[in-house]
């Protein structure tokens, strides 16, 4: 059954989906792999339309993909479907740009990341509605992190209390993100960078173990394995 969105949320999701994803080795477009049957973006468009606040969804699309993903997801929830850039930034920005006027709270979500539950959108932009500008999802780092040069000869040893992995939903102030997209310069992996580099303060919370990057096989294998679990 198709989604139905909130007409008086006040949240946009941007879903950069126009990766080549090389590292799950060859075939389709990673958001397109299938898991469970059906492809990554459908698991997380359909997760994404399940958070209460959300008004609007835009997914950025491989550019010879647009048509094929807008019908893939007609019946998954109503999604405004854009083509993507060469760089995830630029695939960012397109979509950010097919926003209608309305929602002032804008996650972006990769659509690699398809088992993130509803209530990580949801907490996420109450930390924008409650006053942050940038808020990202985070879990703490459990592997002791080396720091390594030539030759694969260790140089130190990182404190890992100081560190965070970091996920997405990102949320931002939509003024916000569209100034730092605006003045972005070289690409970056993340949009929290972007708006770090305008001198924004960004919030962490707490992420979820479900909203996993699914990048190498290992990933998929594991994503398989929650799905039979239910999530
Ligand atoms: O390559 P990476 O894993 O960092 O990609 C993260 C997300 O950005 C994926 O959902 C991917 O489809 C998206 N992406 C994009 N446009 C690009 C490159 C990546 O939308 N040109």
């Amino acid at each position: 059954m198709t989604a139905q969105l909130n007409p008086r949320g006040d949240v946009a999701v941007l879903v950069p989906a126009a990766g080549a994803g090389v590292r799950l080795g060859p075939g389709a477009p990673k958001a397109l792999r299938l898991l469970g049957g059906e492809p990554l973006l459908v698991h997380a468009v359909r997760r994404v339309a399940a958070a209460p606040s959300v008004h609007t969804i835009v997914v950025a699309a491989p550019a010879a993909g647009v048509a094929a993903v807008r019908e893939l997801l007609a019946p998954v929830a109503p999604v405004t479907v854009v083509p993507g850039g060469a760089e995830r930034q630029a695939s960012v920005a397109a979509a950010l740009a097919a926003v209608p006027p309305g929602p002032q709270i804008v996650l972006v979500h990769d659509a690699a990341r398809a088992l993130t539950p509803p209530e990580l959108f949801e907490s996420v932009a109450a930390a924008v509605r409650s006053g942050d500008d940038a808020v990202i999802p985070v879990l703490p780092v459990v592997d002791t992190i080396k720091q390594v040069g030539a030759a694969e000869m260790v140089l130190g040893t990182v404190d890992r209390a100081a560190l965070r992995a970091v996920q997405t939903p990102q949320g931002f102030r939509r003024s916000v993100l569209a100034a730092a997209h605006a003045a972005a310069g070289d690409p970056l992996t993340d949009d929290a960078g972007l708006v770090e580099k305008q001198g924004v303060p960004v919030r962490c919370v707490p992420g979820s173990e479900y909203a996993l990057k699914i990048t190498r096989p290992f990933d998929l294998a594991l994503a398989e394995h929650l799905l039979t679990t239910g999530r």
